[in-house]
């Protein structure tokens, strides 16, 4: 029976967790909050608790699932023994290499050592580790509960077992692996978003239709659940922001270039759903 470690109890490691108990996987959970852990598996709870009322999940295989989740602030007690960890801390460069050195030292010599990072190829974390071969990035979406596909992506030193292995967790967990052979930034989904949102960005921006139709359009015509504005809103505009201005300087390529109407609305500090204003005006209720 495969044991996981998941580092980082915040807004994708406590359902990275739960998911993969969800499957019997037994799991700890660290963070090197112990408020943070408690706020994870309150959440866990109550998402859970939710499918309970509406029947799609029995109470007792929510009250195992929730036991399968050892929270513990101490790293050495999670990965020791793990086969696998998935690290999904905060999106720090230096944080990042420091947690993976200590997980080159403390989880057993074979366990896979997974990063769920949206911006940082395993290549800038593997070699803080004396394994870079046993690294690889696993990138799942928001909400991890919900969202099916993980890209696996295979960095310049990781070894086609480790990508197996990494595939195979994701499909033992009832997730959807696909494989990125080479690392690039922002992976596929990302690429293709990011592309799809600077188009209807430039459409606003040379006034051929308002936001609102461009979100219409894209809803009603590609079915898409959200128009590329009230995802942005959802995301915050200054995430979207900040992804297309890396993009940009990391490329050079013009088509990364942030809108200059994206940047007021940032400016403005207007961010979306987080502020009350974005593209849209929200109230409580959203
Ligand atoms: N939020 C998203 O939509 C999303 C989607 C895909 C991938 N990601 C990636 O997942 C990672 C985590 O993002 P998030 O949104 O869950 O962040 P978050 O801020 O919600 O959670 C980060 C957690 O890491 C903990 N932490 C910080 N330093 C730590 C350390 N040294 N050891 C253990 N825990 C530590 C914090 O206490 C916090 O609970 C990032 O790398 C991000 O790029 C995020």
């Amino acid at each position: 029976m495969t044991l996981l470690a998941v580092v980082g109890a915040g807004s994708m490691g406590a359902q990275i967790a739960q998911q993969a108990a969800l499957h019997g996987i037994h799991v700890r959970l660290q963070d090197v909050s112990g408020d943070q852990l408690e706020r994870g598996l309150a959440s866990n709870r109550a998402l859970l608790q939710r499918r309970v009322d509406r029947g799609r999940l029995s109470a007792d295989a929510m009250e195992a699932a929730l036991a399968h989740v050892r929270p513990t602030t101490d790293l050495a007690d999670a990965a020791a023994d793990a086969d696998v960890v998935i690290e999904a801390i905060v999106e720090q460069l230096e944080v990042k290499r420091e947690v993976f050195a200590e997980l080159g030292r403390l989880a057993p010599s074979g366990a896979v050592i997974a990063s769920n990072s949206s911006t940082m190829g395993i290549s800038k974390l593997a070699d803080a580790t004396a394994r870079p071969d046993r690294c690889c990035n696993m990138h799942f979406f928001y909400p991890p509960l919900v969202m099916e596909l993980v890209e696996v992506v295979r960095g310049p030193q990781t070894s086609e077992g480790t990508v197996e292995r990494a595939q195979a967790l994701a499909r033992e967990m009832g997730r959807t692996p696909v494989l990125l052979r080479k690392e690039i930034d922002a992976f596929i989904v990302n690429r293709i978003l990011h592309m799809a949102s600077q188009e209807a960005y430039r459409l606003l921006d040379a006034g051929v239709a308002s936001f609102e139709d461009i979100d219409t359009a894209v809803e009603k015509g590609l079915n898409w659940p959200l128009g590329p504005f009230r995802l942005g809103d959802l995301s915050g505009l200054d995430v979207t922001y900040n992804a297309r201005l890396h993009m940009y300087r990391t490329t050079g390529d013009e088509r990364y270039r942030p809108s200059p109407q994206l940047e007021a609305k940032v400016r403005a500090g207007q961010l979306g759903r987080k502020t009350g204003r974005g593209w849209y005006v929200y109230d409580k209720e959203g």
